[in-house]
């Protein structure tokens, strides 16, 4: 816990007690039914202390080991369940859908003036229509309509990186940056230092670093939410407020550009865009709420993709294969295009190991359950946060043997994609009625990212002062918030050949 609160009043002394004991009633009251097993958890604070706080996915992962795929804990009153196992999330987030669509309500989401961001949205009314005016933008027929940009794009990023390979993590923000923001607001970012860009940045790692569970006692305690920003302890309050400040500029400032634009080019000549169509919709409200989707869209990708360079980098004969089995579908006289998927097994295998090898939101976005359950014989109660453990799932060994090996060829069978082993795009995007409503469109950006640069370029280790490539043993400890990161590292990227050179200089 980040923030101890220095000495409290009276009245807050007596709040406390008397939370405690609310809090005691209900445990006992609970104690008569079965719970899901777990650890046996101290008087009051029941298992505060073994809710992990640092590496959470590893740490959840190690209570699935010693009590099973369903861990129960509670949380100073605050009702835990942990997933272990895929099989699990589908049971209660997919199919019984309508009780675990829910969001845990924290302060620091009104704090921090993420109220309106669709992924923190209370299951509703108001969520559902965020959601579907999300879905008309990313729904997989409209995704088909923006393969264009993204090859314009894509081609544009090959360039950048045989022009300047050094900066290949700039060169992936910019790239992801440009295409959304031109989706949604019809704007280009050409400038890798563009004026909103770090902004959006800092948006994203306050959005991170604020919503990620268990970080803040006000959490436990919402009246804390009152203790003025000067209170000692109060920190939580003054890093509230600074990206309260930063989201209002951040949701003002494209949305007023992009409108600027639009009624300036009123004889239909703006580009068609998120803020074009919903400004004929007469929703600006979705529009401008659409912003902080757009930064969480834009980071899950491009960590993705940081990841797709490191292992290429640590494991060359990956890189190998699939460069071989991209010279004999595609050939040297033009780059893979969406067509080509079908016929490139292993590059879609290579893509389902990234996403299996370093998922980008280890444990998912929690639900909230929004009413008692019962499951296996086990009371589930009301207001419970389940917490689907993705990274346990891509290390599960029963599902994948030596799950800690990068091997694109566990998902092959006879060079086909084998459809026995479990797809991590089965549960990388989440579940049920809350799952990722952009996953089409990360999964296309990827296809062709990783196509296009496997294609035409070489990703190697950096090489020591004697000429020799340093090994890189690749390994992603999830890092903690709600999206990860891979640590950052170097590697070198040249063209394959002479003809891939040609073709990204003519291009
Ligand atoms: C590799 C890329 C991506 C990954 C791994 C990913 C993963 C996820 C996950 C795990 C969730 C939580 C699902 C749940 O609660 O069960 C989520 C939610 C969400 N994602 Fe993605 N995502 C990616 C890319 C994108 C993109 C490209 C967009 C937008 C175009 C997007 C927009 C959203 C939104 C709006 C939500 C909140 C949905 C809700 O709460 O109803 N994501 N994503």
């Amino acid at each position: 816990m980040a923030h101890i609160l220095g000495v409290p009043s009276p009245i807050a002394c007596l709040a406390v007690i008397a939370l405690f004991l609310w809090r005691y009633l209900i445990r006992t009251r609970r104690s008569r039914t079965k719970l899901p097993p777990g650890p046996p958890g101290l008087p009051i604070i029941g298992n505060l202390l073994d809710v992990p706080t640092k590496q959470l996915a590893a740490g959840y992962r190690k209570l699935s080991e010693n009590y099973g795929d369903l861990v129960f804990l509670d949380a100073f009153g605050q009702p835990i369940l942990v997933l272990g196992s895929h099989a699990t999330a589908v049971d209660l987030l997919e199919k019984r859908s309508a009780l675990y669509s829910d969001r845990l309500p924290t302060p620091m989401v009104e704090l921090g003036g993420f109220e309106w961001v669709l992924t923190v949205l209370r299951y509703g009314p108001w969520w559902r229509r965020h959601r579907r005016a999300f879905h008309q933008f990313f729904n997989i027929n409209a995704v088909a309509g923006y393969r264009a940009l993204q090859r314009a794009h894509v081609g544009h990023f090959l360039c950048q990186l045989l022009k300047a390979p050094e900066g290949f993590s700039e060169h992936i923000r910019h790239l992801f940056g440009a295409t959304i923001s031109r989706i949604a607001y019809g704007r280009e970012i050409k400038d890798e230092n563009d004026e909103f860009v770090k902004l959006a940045e800092d948006s994203l790692a306050a959005f991170n670093v604020l919503l990620a569970p268990g970080k803040y006692l006000v959490e436990l305690f919402p009246s804390l939410r009152y203790v003025p920003a000067w209170f000692p302890g109060a920190g939580f309050q003054r890093e509230a407020k600074q990206a309260k400040a930063m989201l209002r500029d951040l949701v003002r400032v494209p949305w007023d550009d992009a409108v600027a634009a639009i009624m300036v080019q009123r004889d239909g000549t703006a580009p068609a865009s998120m803020t074009a169509t919903l400004l004929d919709q007469l929703s600006q409200l979705s529009g401008q709420e659409g912003v902080m989707e757009e930064k969480v869209a834009r980071h899950t990708t491009l960590s993705s993709i940081q990841a797709f360079f490191l292992v290429m980098a640590g494991f060359p004969d990956a890189q190998k294969k699939a460069q071989a089995e991209l010279d004999s579908v595609v050939g040297s006289k033009r780059l893979p295009d969406f067509s080509d998927q079908e016929a490139l097994p292993y590059v879609s295998a290579l893509i389902k190991e990234c996403l299996r090898w370093h998922p980008v939101l280890p444990l998912a976005v929690p639900h909230r359950l929004v009413a008692d359950d019962k499951y296996r014989g086990y009371l589930i109660p009301k207001g419970t946060l389940v917490i689907p453990n993705v990274w346990a799932f891509s290390r599960d060994h029963h599902v994948y043997p030596d799950p800690f090996d990068f091997k694109p060829e566990r998902f092959l069978k006879a060079g086909k994609l084998d459809p026995n082993v479990l797809d991590p795009l089965e549960y990388v995007f989440g579940y049920g009625r809350r799952i990722c409503p952009g996953r089409h469109f990360a999964e296309a950006s990827l296809f062709l990212i990783v196509s296009s640069v496997l294609h035409t370029l070489c990703i190697s280790p950096p090489v020591e002062g004697d000429g020799r490539p340093l090994v890189i043993r690749p390994e992603i400890r999830p890092s903690d918030g709600l999206i990860s990161y891979p640590e950052p590292f170097d590697c070198v990227i040249k063209p394959r050949a002479s003809w891939a050179e040609q073709m990204l200089l003519d291009s």
